[in-house]
């Protein structure tokens, strides 16, 4: 007999074949890279030649967006001429989704021959040297989404024992970083908690989350970034942060500003994106 998370699995990759299916009636291509944008960063899929744009309620599987501004709309075309396909509007579990909703992004992702996920996403600060406005690359994370279960209890293979231990690819992130650096802006480099939310932290977790060694803590990036890296795919992530979560410096934190603050981050992300993006069709020589 099959337990009930096997049936959720066939269930779900019912729909993600019937999503990829709708997906290629609109656009019948394979996109090389997937980026998921997250609160107030929708404006970075902008950048990109539009070629179709489908709702979420269009595809099975993809649950329809609530926070505020996340719009629900998958964005395909080209940018720097590379195939791209950009989920605007994230999937929350505060929103009442299950995780295997969040990550249906890189799900639907993977099934249409995207070898690599850009995950951008809104944080607050925990290191004390990040301040709103600032760009961070993460390195690592800390999942206290509890997201693990969903890579599934496969049996251990090399591949699944180096994501574990590090779902981010070091190569994208050099990229970035000599992006960064070439375009003269400052790139903090840490590590990502992801919590469930919906609220914003108490001071005593903030410090909490400090001391077990977060830099910026979110409220989404670690289920995608499981499926993907499960997957096979290489993954980049990327947050703005939008506000400061230090204990002994307390702010208040309202929705409205970290949108605010994350799309006065846009145009660098979007030179970021764009950096991987051509460094995919072999611009700047990376290959
Ligand atoms: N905590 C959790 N998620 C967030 C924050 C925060 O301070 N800022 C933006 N997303």
């Amino acid at each position: 007999m099959r337990q009930p998370a096997e049936i959720d699995e066939v269930e779900h990759d019912q729909s993600l074949q019937r999503a990829s299916a709708a997906v290629r009636q609109v656009w019948n291509i394979t996109p090389r890279v997937a980026v998921v944008l997250g609160s107030g960063l929708g404006g970075v899929a902008d950048r990109i030649d539009v070629e179709a744009v489908l709702d979420f309620d269009e595809l099975p599987g993809l649950a329809t967006t609530t926070a505020p501004g996340h719009c629900g709309r998958l964005v395909c075309g080209r940018w720097a001429g590379v195939p791209v396909a950009a989920f605007q509007g994230r999937l929350h579990l505060y929103e009442g989704h299950q995780l295997s909703d969040a990550a249906a992004p890189a799900r639907l992702a993977h099934a249409l021959g995207a070898e690599t996920l850009v995950v951008l996403s809104a944080a607050g600060g925990l290191h004390p040297r990040l301040r709103p406005g600032d760009v961070m690359l993460i390195e690592d994370h800390i999942d206290l989404m509890f997201a693990g279960p969903m890579a599934g209890r496969r049996e251990e293979t090399p591949r699944r024992r180096a994501w574990r231990r590090s779902p981010y690819d070091g190569k994208l992130g050099e990229i970035v970083a000599t992006a960064a650096r070439r375009e003269g802006f400052d790139l903090a480099r840490g590590v990502y908690v992801g919590v469930l939310g919906p609220n914003y932290e108490t001071r005593a977790e903030y410090r909490m989350l400090r001391r077990i060694g977060g830099d910026a803590v979110g409220m989404s990036t670690v289920p995608e970034v499981v499926v993907a890296a499960e997957a096979g795919m290489r993954v980049l992530g990327l947050c703005a942060i939008t506000n400061s979560g230090l204990p002994d410096a307390p702010q208040k934190t309202s929705a409205h500003d970290v949108l605010t603050v994350a799309e006065a981050t846009e145009q660098r992300l979007g030179v970021l994106v764009r950096a991987l993006v051509e460094s995919l069709s072999g611009v700047n020589g990376h290959g």
